[in-house]
């Protein structure tokens, strides 16, 4: 790795600091979905919640402290430069052309906007085509929202890797059968750590046309694509994914800004649009805060990018050495080697049933040497493990080491 400009060793205290994935431990308040608390003699290494243990660019601080140097936070409406910022990273990034401020519209959070476009493309109680394993807000959301989520499960090709692949066949019949009209895509996938190539994405765009499928594409990892792999963004593939998908992007997983709230939306066809922004402006919720929008302006910008490049070289060292841990040492533990995300999706069922274990015993174990990893069960992953590896190098390796000594080879 060449030398680094921007400081992704540090370790953190984040302790008492407004961090979820540290300070919710073992709190009854979230019994059920947080990890215990380690044992005496310790400490946390996160490695659940999707966010990192890394400073966010210096960018972004700065546009936001600039800001504050005006201490009046009135109403307010967004930007040209936040507009200008959101194009020319599209275009930078993802060669997306002609992106205009019409077609980019502010949301309070992705799943947010994911509700409020199932809610202009289906009426309540309707089903929902999503992929499993699947990501635990969309199961959420959707449930609360009343919808019924029909699962297209991926599945791993033995002979390629162990990568996770949709079955376009199921996909098929499923949206035939069910009177399926709409779908969530999530490009790059979270938990499998798909990052889905441009023929895959048009075989899938080609069933959802021939049944009148409108698509809901969840994008908030694109610009975390590791290794040698390219982020397409789902419209760009053909006209009709052009005109019927909904996409959502944000700065906050790429950042590490969730605190602060803010993505958005892309769309190109006009009704779908109008609808959108009619629909998330019902309750008048939907609004910007001031802070996120200079966060995205400084994050948008050249030290962001800068900062990304080295980022995706960290994060591409940390997999590659959890991949070759776990191969190594963790026999009967199967892992595919995700291609963007920071998330590993582990599959443990093999190890568990020849050393007569259960996932819990696996997850407590770690928990109790401050390995907080995630079941996968939430996910739809029976006997898996979600693994966060976006922390400085040395405390992953720590973190492995303790799952080593303590809990897989005990
Ligand atoms: C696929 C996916 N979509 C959405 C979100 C959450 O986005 P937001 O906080 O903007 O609602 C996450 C967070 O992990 C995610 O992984």
């Amino acid at each position: 790795m060449s030398e680094q400009k921007f400081d992704f060793t540090s370790v953190i205290d984040r302790k008492g600091k407004d961090a979820f994935a540290i300070d919710a431990l073992g709190m009854e308040e979230f019994k059920g979905m947080a990890p215990s608390k380690p044992k005496e003699g310790f400490d946390i290494i996160p490695m659940w919640v999707a966010d990192m243990n890394f400073a966010v660019p210096p960018s972004i601080t700065n546009e936001i402290k600039n800001r504050l140097n005006h201490p009046l936070f009135g109403y307010f409406f967004p930007k040209k430069e936040y507009y200008n910022a959101i194009i020319n990273w599209q275009e930078k990034r993802n060669g997306v052309q002609n992106l205009k401020e019409e077609n980019i519209g502010y949301e309070n959070g992705v799943l947010g906007g994911v509700i409020s476009a199932c809610n202009i493309l289906c009426s309540r109680g309707d089903k929902i085509l999503v992929h499993s394993p699947t990501y635990i807000g969309f199961t959420m959301c959707l449930e609360n929202n009343g919808y019924k989520i029909i699962h297209s499960p991926l599945y791993q090709d033995q002979n390629d890797n162990l990568k996770w692949k949709m079955n376009y066949n199921d996909m098929e019949e499923k949206i035939k059968k069910e009177k399926i009209h709409c779908a969530i895509f999530c490009n790059p996938h979270n938990p499998c750590g798909r990052v889905w190539e441009k023929e895959e994405i048009l075989k899938a765009m080609e069933i959802f046309e021939k049944y009148d499928v409108q698509v809901i594409s969840d994008e908030i990892w694109s610009d975390l694509i590791l290794f040698n792999n390219k982020h397409i963004p789902t419209q760009s593939v053909n006209d009709y994914a052009k005109y019927n998908t909904i996409a959502f992007y944000a700065p906050t997983k790429t950042f590490n800004l969730a605190g602060l709230i803010g993505s958005y939306h892309i769309i190109y066809n006009k009704k779908l649009k109008d609808r959108i922004v009619k629909e998330s402006s019902l309750s008048h919720y939907n609004s910007m805060n001031i802070l996120s929008m200079y966060a995205l302006i400084g994050a948008y910008d050249k030290i962001g990018e800068e900062w990304l490049e080295e980022l995706k070289q960290v994060l591409s060292k940390n997999v590659d050495f959890v991949v070759n841990f776990i191969k190594d040492k963790f026999k009967g533990v199967k892992v595919f080697k995700p291609e963007g995300t920071y998330m590993l999706f582990v599959d443990c069922e093999e190890w568990c049933k020849n050393n007569n274990k259960s996932l819990d015993d696996v997850l407590n174990g770690c928990w109790d040497v401050g390995a907080v990893i995630q079941s996968g069960k939430a996910f739809h992953g029976e006997w898996f493990i979600r693994i966060n590896v976006a922390s400085p190098f040395e405390r992953i390796k720590e973190g492995f080491e303790r799952m080593d000594k303590y809990v897989f080879n005990k």
